[in-house]
């Protein structure tokens, strides 16, 4: 009996112990433990109840309670979780328990990639997407319906699709994404973290991504038909998918994409293996917190103890100062790993890693190796606690902010200025063919080139600057490099905007901006004005995604003499061109009508269509071209049907209307 007892003890010691690693993962997105030590925790709880015959029917309470932050959604049916194979005997076992249910001996199975983020579900009402809501507890999830429908080549529309039906999938961020965003510690949080934010504009500026893997609702036989089904509706499908027939062949899948796990762009943590046929999926049922007909094969948590020599901290392109722990190089899973990112102060107190500590290090389905913890048990005496700078390391600066800190001098820190001259030149702004970061510390350093417009300047200063012995800087190299900044002289708006590297301005705001403003002297007008005129302050909010965060940046921007100083040299020396529409556009003399919310102002919508040489009506009739359908639409969605009228989901549009770029 006291066994029973102390059990009980511990179970609840567990359960309240999961109940707070619940609380860190799903609601703050800062996770205290690994993924291995929380499934370590739960298992636990299950052997445990499995001695207490009370406590099975509902030990296992899924996912976390709701945050309250946002509106709950009842699922229509409980989200479940996946039950986990850790080796190839598991998997065995589970085509067994399966077919031995079954009483078959023959079964396809579909093979999927198990996408590391949040999941979630997005229910649509004769094809309109009405209401999206993370798992939650698995029975009420979070509505996060504004923030998923900021997520592009998201559906809002599903044509010919009558009644309801669910879909539900995987949120995530790619490892680039991921990598641009320094608070958090992985892509999953930072997912996380971005999907739930009650702003979102926020959600806007993060680029999420998703993939569907589910339909509820459907009329379709088998999981490879849903997969395609999603496809054709518009949803954005994993092309990793493999039908197998058999243990070999799901191990084969598995190993595959095991071996190109890093190539994919995004991180899987396993595959995730379904019965294919859906009645005999009905049939298998669910366990409480799991489906019967499926299960993820996790893929190992490779780890590696190393000296971790120095926590040094860069300093990036807006000033943040990120700590990172340089190794001694260990190699984890064939790849060698001298460097790992700490992210911020807050995590290197929480985790308490100081210089000379042997940390351990992990690379599992994720590509950025992390410090898991420290062995403190070989700590030496002579090892001190970590204290972050109090002024910045390469300028000496003040530094500002709390869990995020910035070096204050952002004219004078050469790291922010090496940063903000290699974002100037990157791929989706300047992109200038030979000058790279290498050849950018090679200029500064010889004073040649110290801010940005010095780069279209440098023909003439290297006139009468001598480079001859310079290595690798021969006559034929310097021409190849004058030629390339030239043509490089002629750019459009929404790179040039993106450019200038200001905070929260990524590719997507300067898009809008650019698309907004129309040319540069609008937009620079405008900016300009934006300190101290409260009518440009509106105007930038009513553009669809741009929030109070953004316009707070530009304001800061515009405010600096320096920044003018900069934009009216560089619009001196370049020719940044317009965006035209009226290029050949399938909307010149069509009607066109808007219905539903749309994701940008009803004005700023209609004004792009009459750009377009669209007639903009406000009412249906059989002379009407298009009708691009918003969320929550009205009566003319289903009028517009019985017309036959051609019907275009709002980002449809937007794909449509997206600029045709016009260099003259
Ligand atoms: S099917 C009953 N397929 O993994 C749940 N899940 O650990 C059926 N996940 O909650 C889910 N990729 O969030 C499924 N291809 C995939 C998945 C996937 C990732 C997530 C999902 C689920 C979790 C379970």
């Amino acid at each position: 009996m006291a066994d029973l007892e102390e059990l009980k003890l511990e179970l609840n010691l567990l359960r309240k112990q999961i109940n707070r690693h619940n609380i860190l993962y799903y609601h703050k997105s800062e996770p205290e433990i690994t993924d291995a030590e929380y499934d370590a925790l739960k298992k636990r709880v299950s052997e445990i109840a499995e001695q207490i015959p009370e406590f099975q029917e509902n030990y296992n309470d899924i996912g976390a309670m709701p945050d309250d932050r946002f509106s709950q959604v009842k699922h229509i049916e409980p989200m479940l979780s996946l039950d986990n194979a850790y080796d190839n005997g598991d998997m065995e076992r589970f085509l067994s328990r399966v077919k031995r249910f079954l009483n078959i001996s023959e079964l396809e199975i579909m093979c999927e990639p198990k996408i590391d983020g949040v999941s979630f579900s997005a229910v649509y009402e004769d094809g309109v997407f009405v209401r999206a809501a993370t798992r939650g507890d698995g029975h009420i999830g979070e509505n996060i319906t504004c923030n998923v429908e900021t997520i592009k080549d998201f559906p809002k529309f599903l044509a010919d699709i009558k009644g309801r039906l669910e879909v539900r999938g995987e949120i995530y961020i790619a490892n680039e994404d991921f990598i641009k965003l320094n608070e958090f510690a992985n892509p999953r949080n930072a997912a996380s973290g971005s999907l739930k934010q009650l702003d979102a504009t926020v959600t806007a500026s993060r680029s999420l991504k998703y993939f569907a893997y589910s339909i509820i609702g459907g009329i379709m036989q088998t999981q490879y038909e849903v997969l395609h089904s999603l496809q054709l509706l518009g949803f954005c499908v994993n092309n990793h998918q493999f039908l197998a027939r058999n243990l070999d062949e799901m191990l084969e899948f598995y190993n595959e994409l095991y071996g190109c796990r890093y190539d994919l762009g995004y991180d899987i943590d396993g595959i995730v293996y379904k019965v294919n046929n859906l009645s005999l999926q009905n049939r298998l049922g669910n366990t409480s917190k799991a489906p019967r007909f499926a299960i993820a094969y996790k893929f190992p948590a490779i780890c590696a103890k190393t000296k971790l020599t120095k926590i040094s901290i860069q300093v990036g392109r807006t000033g943040t100062l990120t700590p990172v722990a340089e190794l001694v190089p260990v190699n984890i899973g064939g790849v060698l790993v001298s460097r790992a990112s700490l992210h911020n102060q807050d995590e290197v107190k929480r985790k308490d890693i100081r210089e000379g500590d042997i940390v351990t290090v992990k690379r599992a389905g994720d590509v950025i190796p992390q410090v898991i913890e420290v062995d403190k048990s070989v700590r030496s005496a002579n090892v001190h606690e970590f204290i972050f700078p109090k002024t910045c390391p390469e300028c000496g600066s003040p530094l500002e902010g709390a869990t995020i800190i910035r070096c204050t001098g952002e004219f004078i820190c050469k790291a922010q200025i090496i940063a903000k001259l290699k974002h100037f030149i990157s791929k989706d702004a300047f992109d200038i063919e030979g000058l790279g970061e290498k050849q950018i510390i090679f200029f500064y350093t010889l004073g040649l080139i110290t801010q940005v417009t010095d780069i279209f300047i440098l023909e003439d200063k290297l006139k009468s600057f001598d480079l001859s012995g310079q290595e690798g800087w021969g006559e034929r190299s310097v021409t190849k490099l004058i030629d390339s900044i030239r043509r490089k002289k002629a750019i459009t708006l929404d790179r040039f905007i993106f450019s200038l590297g200001i905070r929260s301005i990524g590719q997507v705001t300067a898009a809008l901006l650019a698309h907004y403003y129309s040319s540069y002297k609008n937009w620079y007008q405008s900016m300009v004005a934006l300190p101290s005129n409260e009518t440009v302050m509106h105007e930038l909010l009513c553009i669809a995604n741009i929030g109070v965060e953004t316009v707070k940046y530009l304001e800061i921007f515009f405010s600096n003499q320096y920044n003018i100083k900069i934009l009216n040299d560089l619009a001196s020396y370049l020719s940044i061109h317009s965006i035209d529409y009226e290029n050949g556009s399938i909307f010149c003399n069509k009607t066109v009508v808007f219905t539903g919310t749309l994701t940008i102002s009803r004005d700023e919508a209609k004004n792009k269509a009459k750009a377009l040489g669209a007639i903009v009506s406000s009412s249906l009739s059989n002379k009407t071209n298009y009708l691009v359908v918003g969320s929550n639409p009205g009566s003319k969605y289903k009028k517009a049907l019985e017309l036959g009228i051609e019907i275009l989901a709002e980002d449809q549009w937007h794909r449509l209307t997206s600029v045709t770029e016009k260099i003259s």
